[in-house]
């Protein structure tokens, strides 16, 4: 076919410049087109059909542009792959997996990963996966340790999550390692590109206030979250359909959403659902006013004993002392912070 000819040519330009890709677009090609050809053919179509921006190794992006996923067709169809592809869905269906119901194991609070860090951990300030590729293992001053995915993952299962670690060697922890080192594959080596995890917002120069923030809860939240924060379970009862903000199925004391800064940070870029960081709906004050409000009620417990071994290390809206500065633990809790971040530079 005069065609096979022309897509020959192309690949026999492009080979040059893709190296290892060449594998992953091989088979994602068969797993997307799922023809009966053999690889080889497979190969040249894929090649030809790539656009050459998209099969560029990540070598230098422009240092502004807001970080993006790779797209999940370029998952390889290989065990390797399977594990990303496995990791994924455990990221964004936890609860089914791992939850009260999971039928895996059940050791976690029934909330998915993807409820906190949307669409599998990928969207801009969407609390996103893209650092964490390059970025772990890192000292963490929580732990005091340094820590790897295993590690990291846990964490969120024992805190955001409220259940219990997973086995580093269980199938599970590997794949959500692999889906996790897939997704920040493009990233360079300890960079963190924009977009990353969290919207960091300015802080207010007066306290949060809960008062203010449940009227923006009224408002803005009760209408999926419920008016006790309570969220609503989908029809198969093993996941919700909108999670849970506080009381005793949601994210405990220990968990970073508990710092004022990280839930406002999230809710401004992200809430009410459909809301994106280029198009939020709160104002800075609602978002400061009513992550004030969600964690100012009751949420289940947690041992912190052992965290911030040292103090001085605490972020400024931690909000259990000791601390190393003179700061009230309601100061820390509700700001104002500009004081504190002052006394840490
Ligand atoms: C209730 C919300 C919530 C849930 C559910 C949740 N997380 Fe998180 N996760 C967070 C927050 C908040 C952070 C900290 C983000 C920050 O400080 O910028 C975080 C951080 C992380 C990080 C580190 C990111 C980085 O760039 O350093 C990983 C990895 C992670 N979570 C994995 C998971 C996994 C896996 C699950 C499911 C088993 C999960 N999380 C469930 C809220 C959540
Ligand atoms: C239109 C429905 C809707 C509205 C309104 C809404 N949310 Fe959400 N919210 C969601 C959904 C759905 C998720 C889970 C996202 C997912 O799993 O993809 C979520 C997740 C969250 C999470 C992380 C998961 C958790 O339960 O801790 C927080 C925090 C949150 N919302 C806060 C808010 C706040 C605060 C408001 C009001 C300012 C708000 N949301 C308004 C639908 C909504």
């Amino acid at each position: 076919m005069p065609e096979d000819k022309y897509l020959l040519k192309a690949i026999q330009q492009l080979v040059q410049l893709l190296g290892v890709l060449v594998f992953y677009l091989v088979a994602s090609s068969v797993f997307l087109m799922g023809q009966s050809y053999g690889l080889f053919e497979h190969e040249q179509e894929v090649m030809a059909q790539q656009p050459s921006s998209k099969v560029k190794p990540a070598a230098s992006p422009p240092a502004k542009e807001v970080w993006h996923a790779p797209d999940t067709s370029s998952i390889p169809v290989t065990p390797e792959g399977a594990l990303i592809r496995y990791g994924r869905e455990l990221i964004a269906h936890t609860a089914v997996y791992l939850g009260p119901k999971g039928t895996v194991q059940q050791i976690s609070n029934g909330m998915n990963c993807q409820n906190c860090h949307l669409q599998a951990g990928t969207v801009p300030f969407g609390n996103n996966y893209g650092a964490v590729a390059t970025t772990y293992p890192k000292f963490r001053h929580r732990s005091g340790t340094l820590e790897g995915f295993e590690k990291r993952i846990n964490d969120c299962l024992e805190r955001s999550l409220n259940g219990q670690a997973l086995e580093v060697e269980s199938r599970e922890m590997k794949a959500m390692v692999a889906y996790m080192q897939w997704v920040g594959k493009d990233v360079v080596k300890g960079s963190t590109p924009e977009g990353f995890g969290l919207l960091d917002l300015k802080p207010l120069d007066r306290a949060a206030d809960p008062v203010k923030g449940k009227l923006v809860y009224d408002k803005h939240c009760t209408l999926c979250h419920g008016s006790k924060g309570e969220g609503i379970m989908a029809e198969n009862g093993l996941e919700w359909t909108y999670p849970p903000l506080y009381g005793p199925n949601s994210y405990n004391i220990g968990a970073g959403l508990y710092r004022l800064s990280r839930f406002a940070g999230f809710v401004k870029a992200n809430m009410p659902y459909g809301t994106t960081y280029e198009n939020p709906v709160l104002t800075d004050e609602e978002a400061w006013d009513v992550a004030a409000f969600v964690n100012a009620m009751a949420r289940p417990a947690k041992d912190l004993s052992m965290d911030w071994p040292d103090i001085s290390k605490k972020p400024f809206d931690h909000p259990f002392g000791p601390y190393a500065d003179h700061f009230s633990e309601e100061q820390h809790k509700f700001g104002p912070f500009d004081p504190i971040k002052a006394t840490q530079q």
